[in-house]
C-alpha cells in the first residue's frame, strides 16, 4: 500500500472521498461526486447494492486464491477496469496519465474518455498498459469516426461506445456552483479555488505554465476548446443500432456498449457484433429515475451472458460490491469516481490506493464467503433481501 495515502488515513475510499473533498474547489468535487436532479438515482445504486446479501459456505481451504480473470482472452490481476471519466485530468496535472500507470501497474484496463485533458496519445506514449477508448459520438458522426481511427493507430485495444448520454442531463449543482460551458466565474467559486491552494498550484497552474488552460485534447483541432470556453459539441442525438453496426465495421478490436439498462437492448447490441455490454446508469448522472444497474445485471446476463461479456458499473465502492457483482454474473466492475477520488488526493499513488483497497477488500470476501478464486462466484452465493 502507498505510503502517502497511508499516512493520511485513507483506508477505504469513502476516507479517500473525505480527502479529496478537502482537497477540490467545490465546484470540481461536486461536478465528480454528485449525481443529477433529485439523486435518488445514486441512492439508489448504492441501497441496491446493500439490499444484495452475500450467503457463504463454511470450512473451504481458502488457503491460496486467486483474483485473476480472464477478459477478452487476457490475462487480468484482478476484476476491475477504470472506468473513463472525462474529469481525470483535472483532479491532478495530467491525471489520466497518473491513472493510466497505476491501472498498467496493478494489471488492469483503463478506459480514457473522449472528453479527456489528456490526449489519448500521450496516454499511450507516457502510460501504455491495457488501454480502452470511449467514444461518444457528436452530431457531426464524421468528427467521432476520426476518433476512432486514432484510438486504432495508438495502439487501443478496445472500444466503449457509451449510449446513455445524447443530451446534456440535469445537474442543477453545476449552475448553482457556475461550473458551466461558458465558465461562470462568481465571487463563490474564484474564492472556491484561491482558498484550494493545493488544487490552484499543483493541477491549475502547472497546466497554464505547460500547456495553458486545460482543453480537451481528443477534439479535432479546430474543435478544441478549453475548459472554459463556450463551445460544447452537442452529442448525436440520431445515435441509433445503424451507427453501432458501422463502428462495428470500422473496429477491428474489442467493442463495448456502455449505458445498457435493458436486457431487450443487449440482445440487440450482441446482434450488432459487439463483444460486451457494460450495464451503467452513468453512476445515477444522467436518468434520475434509472433502475440499480446490480437489479438489472441478472436480466442482461440470461438475456446474453452465454454469447458476449457483460461487465457493469455505478455505485461500487467496496469489494463486497464487486464480489456481489460477479457472483450475479458480470465479468468485470468498472470503478469511476473511487480512483477519481484516490487520483485528486495523491495522483498515481491516490489512484493505486484505491485499487489496493478493492484487492485488500475482495481477497478478504472471498475468503469469508469460501472461495478460492473469483471464477468460483456464483448465484448461490447471492440472496436479496426484499
Ligand atoms: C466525473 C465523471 C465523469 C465521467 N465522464 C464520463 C465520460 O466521459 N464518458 C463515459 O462514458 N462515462 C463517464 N462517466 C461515467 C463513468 O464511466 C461510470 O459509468 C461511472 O462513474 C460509474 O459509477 P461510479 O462513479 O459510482 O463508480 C463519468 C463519471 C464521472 C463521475
Amino acid at each position: 500500500m502507498s505510503d502517502i495515502t497511508n499516512d493520511l488515513g485513507a483506508y477505504n475510499i469513502y476516507d479517500l472521498r473525505k480527502i479529496a473533498l478537502k482537497r477540490m474547489p467545490k465546484f470540481l468535487f461536486e461536478f465528480v461526486d454528485r449525481g443529477c436532479e433529485d439523486e435518488i438515482a445514486l441512492r439508489n445504486n448504492r441501497a441496491a447494492l446493500d439490499r444484495v446479501k452475500l450467503h457463504p459456505r463454511m470450512l473451504v481451504d481458502v488457503a491460496t486464491r486467486s483474483q485473476e480473470t480472464t477478459l477478452f482472452g487476457n490475462k487480468q490481476s484482478m476484476p476491475i477496469a477504470i472506468a473513463p471519466t472525462g474529469a481525470a485530468g483535472l483532479m491532478w496535472y495530467q491525471g489520466e496519465i497518473a491513472l493510466a500507470r497505476a491501472a498498467k501497474a496493478a494489471g488492469i484496463p483503463l478506459a480514457l474518455s473522449t472528453a479527456s485533458i489528456t490526449s489519448m496519445e500521450k496516454v499511450a506514449e507516457h502510460a501504455g498498459g491495457r488501454l480502452w477508448f470511449q467514444l461518444y459520438m457528436w452530431k457531426e458522426r464524421s468528427m467521432s469516426h476520426q476518433l476512432v481511427k486514432r484510438a486504432h493507430a495508438a495502439g487501443y485495444e478496445a472500444l466503449i461506445v457509451t449510449v446513455d448520454s445524447v443530451i446534456h442531463p440535469n445537474r442543477e449543482y453545476n449552475k448553482h456552483n457556475g461550473y458551466t460551458r461558458p465558465f461562470t466565474f462568481n465571487r463563490k467559486n474564484v474564492t472556491d479555488v484561491i482558498t484550494h491552494p493545493g488544487w490552484l498550484f499543483n493541477v491549475l497552474a502547472r497546466y497554464m505554465l505547460t500547456t495553458g488552460m486545460p482543453r480537451f485534447e481528443n477534439m479535432p483541432e479546430e474543435m478544441k476548446t478549453n475548459i472554459l470556453r463556450d463551445k460544447t459539441l452537442d452529442k448525436n442525438q440520431s445515435l441509433c443500432w445503424d451507427d453501432l453496426k458501422a463502428l462495428r465495421d470500422m473496429w477491428p478490436g474489442k467493442l463495448m456498449v456502455k449505458g445498457i439498462l435493458n436486457a431487450q437492448d443487449a440482445v440487440m447490441a450482441a446482434d450488432c457484433g459487439a463483444d460486451a455490454v457494460i450495464v451503467s446508469n452513468h453512476g445515477g448522472r444522467n436518468l434520475d429515475s434509472a433502475r440499480a444497474t446490480i437489479d438489472v445485471l441478472p436480466e442482461v446476463v440470461d438475456a446474453v451472458g452465454h454469447r458476449m461479456t457483460v461487465m457493469i458499473d455505478s455505485g461500487f465502492r467496496r469489494g463486497s460490491d464487486v464480489v456481489k457483482a460477479l457472483a450475479l454474473g458480470a465479468k468485470t466492475v468498472l470503478i469511476g469516481r473511487s480512483t477519481l477520488y484516490g487520483t485528486a488526493v495523491a495522483g498515481q499513488e491516490g489512484a493505486a490506493r484505491a485499487i489496493d483497497i478493492f484487492r485488500d477488500e475482495i481477497d478478504r470476501i472471498l475468503v469469508q464467503v469460501g472461495c478460492r478464486s473469483v471464477s468460483e462466484l456464483n448465484r448461490e452465493h447471492i440472496r436479496i433481501e426484499k
